[in-house]
């Protein structure tokens, strides 16, 4: 993870920095710093905590330089302290680097550079390469940006850095693999980062930088570009359709709730030129071509991570029920290093919202060399996940800033629902009538989503009630089993307190032991097929005492005489309840937070953008 970002031109270097790791702290926030070139020296400030720490920490101080790098970490290699808060510097401190990834390698490095006198003031791997790259430039005598290329040339890892030299304050040198950079290409001027979301304000224009690549930004000579192996590249300039409007709060007092309130619009947008009811069309531009491979698949594998794999969960009921394509949802972490078995005639459909997920895209990657089609349903645009795969589809929520996953994920929800419709469609196994009433059901959802909203201060008055519990069971059948995953998920992740999420009839064996009369248990009971099972295990609960809060349909009757606390969401086709059934449960979520005092959208020790392994 880590967040980086750089500045070269000839403004004021320092608000570009801090604003763009305000911007990019989702990605890590357990140190920030740093470095500017002034006047011939360069100028290091970092510390422990977030970039409003290093703000405290720089206070008055005079902080000139119109060339720049700065970091906001999750730490990997050392612990979270200022020592280890990134820029770091060289044995002569001439060089400068920021660094996102992680060098599998270092210790052996650092053990070569050790026997050649070189000291560590750092528990970091970073440290170790901006040492060895300084090492390569003085003992073979080269220039910055082909000592980098000789360094990374023997890095094992992942990297995304910006190499700052004192001596050289009109260049920078970038490199990446495995790790996102973007370079934004202004009138006089270049910007760095891990996303585009420090670069929009000041130009459109980036080049998102390919693995193994190194930049080389010089204010009077342009950018070039090469790769390790010192082959020059030509740069492909791209246009960002990113509006800045998308990346602030809006009134909201935090990232999570705008994100909660946005899902009409954010699924009105993923649906937007994609259905047709009155037509009874479904077109996903980007897999029309694969759509055969995935109707006559072997079977299609769902490999993703956290909550994009709850929504593979979800994706798996809608292609087996829909299309009858057969299908396995896959943690990305597990498949990759089970030597799968995987022939051309499968489809790997990878799910991210980042589209930067380390184990998501070294599945991928696996699975393509072993000849399986990979499809791609990833939120971030351009990103190296939607770059790997042969085709797939955006999920157009816009940007995700609240660590806390909540529109990626009805948005996945959404693209999963109509794959599974378009390929239903093709293999002719759906009934036009049901094609027909669920495409309208579909077209009706952003309003049905507007009306759930309405429930937020009943579920505000709930979270009250429950914010102090210390564990929660969260209980759902078929389609809505993830969803009990997913608010699980929310609840643990944002509020710290232990829940976990079952299949409602697996309780009876083993679960049901935790239940009394402190235990909330939250279950999805919409009418649905298994609504008569449902109604049983709620029962079960009650039996023993413990608290039911449960998802109904409006107008239910039955479960309002028996649950605690009843939180009523509109009708709809059974396929699409995951879609409404998942809201209340992020208003929980985020209100027991609240209520808890946590930092909602950046919780300890997580960060959006997980590109470790
Ligand atoms: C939870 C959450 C994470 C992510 C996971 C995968 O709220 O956000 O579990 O879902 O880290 O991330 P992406 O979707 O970016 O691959």
């Amino acid at each position: 993870m880590c967040g980086i970002v750089a500045y070269l031109g000839d403004k004021d270097a320092f608000p570009v920095l801090i604003k763009g790791l305000k911007r990019l702290e989702y990605r890590g926030y357990d140190s920030a710093g740093i470095a500017l070139i002034e006047e011939g020296d360069i100028n290091l400030y970092k510390c422990k905590g977030k970039v409003s720490d290093l703000e405290d920490h720089i206070g008055g101080k005079s902080v000139r330089g119109t060339v720049g790098i700065g970091h906001t970490r999750w730490a990997t290699h050392g612990e979270p302290n200022d020592i280890n808060a990134h820029p770091h510097t060289s044995e002569s401190g001439n060089l400068a680097i920021i660094h996102n990834g992680i060098i599998e390698n270092y210790a052996s490095l650092k053990e070569e550079l050790t026997q050649r006198g070189h000291t560590f003031k750092s528990d970091t791997d970073t440290e170790v390469l901006i040492h060895l790259i300084e090492d390569i430039q003085e003992r073979e005598g080269v220039k910055l940006g082909e000592a980098v290329r000789i360094a990374l040339n023997g890095v094992i890892g992942a990297y995304a850095i910006v190499v700052i030299d004192k001596d050289r304050p009109k260049r920078l040198i970038a490199a990446k693999k495995s790790s996102p950079l973007v370079i934004g290409i202004g009138e006089d001027d270049f910007y760095l980062a891990s996303d585009a979301t420090p670069i929009i304000e000041y130009t459109k224009n980036v080049v998102y930088l390919n693995d193994e690549e190194i930049a080389i930004l010089d204010l009077d000579k342009g950018l070039k570009l090469v790769n390790i192996a010192n082959q020059e590249k030509t740069p492909y300039i791209q246009e960002l359709e990113l509006k800045l409007e998308a990346l602030e709060k809006g009134g909201y007092e935090h990232f999570m709730l705008k994100e909660i309130h946005e899902q009409p619009r954010s699924i009105a947008d993923c649906l937007r030129g994609r259905i047709n009811s009155l037509q009874g069309r479904v077109q996903l531009g980007g897999i029309k071509d694969y759509e055969d491979k995935i109707a006559k698949a072997n079977r299609v594998i769902m490999v993703a991570c956290g909550t994009s794999w709850h929504a593979g969960l979800v994706g798996e009921y809608l292609f087996e029920d829909l299309a009858r394509v057969p299908v396995e949802v896959e943690y990305a972490s597990e498949f990759r290093y089970r030597n799968p078995i995987i022939t051309e005639n499968d489809v790997v459909i990878a799910i991210s919202q980042s589209g930067e997920t380390a184990d998501t895209l070294a599945a991928i990657k696996m699975a393509k060399e072993r000849g399986a089609t990979i499809i791609g349903i990833c939120n971030v645009v351009g990103s190296t996940i939607s770059r790997e795969t042969h085709g797939g589809s955006y999920t157009h929520a816009g940007p995700e800033i609240g660590v806390a996953s909540t529109k990626a994920f009805t948005a996945q929800v959404t693209v999963l629902t109509l794959m599974a419709l378009s390929i239903a469609k093709k293999k002719g196994v759906i009934e036009e009538s049901r094609f027909r009433r669920l495409l309208i059901e579909l077209e009706n959802i952003p309003s049905k989503v507007e009306e759930v909203l309405k429930i937020n201060s009943q579920v505000e008055f709930i979270a009250d009630i429950y914010k102090d519990a210390n564990n929660a069971l969260y209980l759902g059948r078929g389609l809505n089993f993830p969803v009990a995953l997913e608010g699980a998920l929310k609840l643990k992740e944002i509020s710290y307190i232990h829940a976990e999420g079952y299949p409602a009839a697996e309780m009876k064996h083993g679960p049901i032991a935790l239940i009394d009369e402190a235990m909330p248990v939250f279950v999805i009971a919409t009418k649905d097929a298994s609504y008569e099972k449902i109604v049983s295990n709620i029962q079960e609960v009650k039996a023993r005492k413990g608290k039911i809060i449960a998802i109904v349909t409006e107008g239910d009757e039955t479960v309002k005489g028996i649950a605690d606390h009843t939180i009523e969401i509109p009708e709809t086709d059974d396929s699409l309840v995951p879609l409404l059934a998942t809201i209340p449960f992020q208003l929980l979520s985020y209100h027991i937070a609240v209520m808890r005092g946590c930092n909602v959208d950046q919780p300890r020790n997580l960060a959006k953008s997980v590109t470790v392994e």
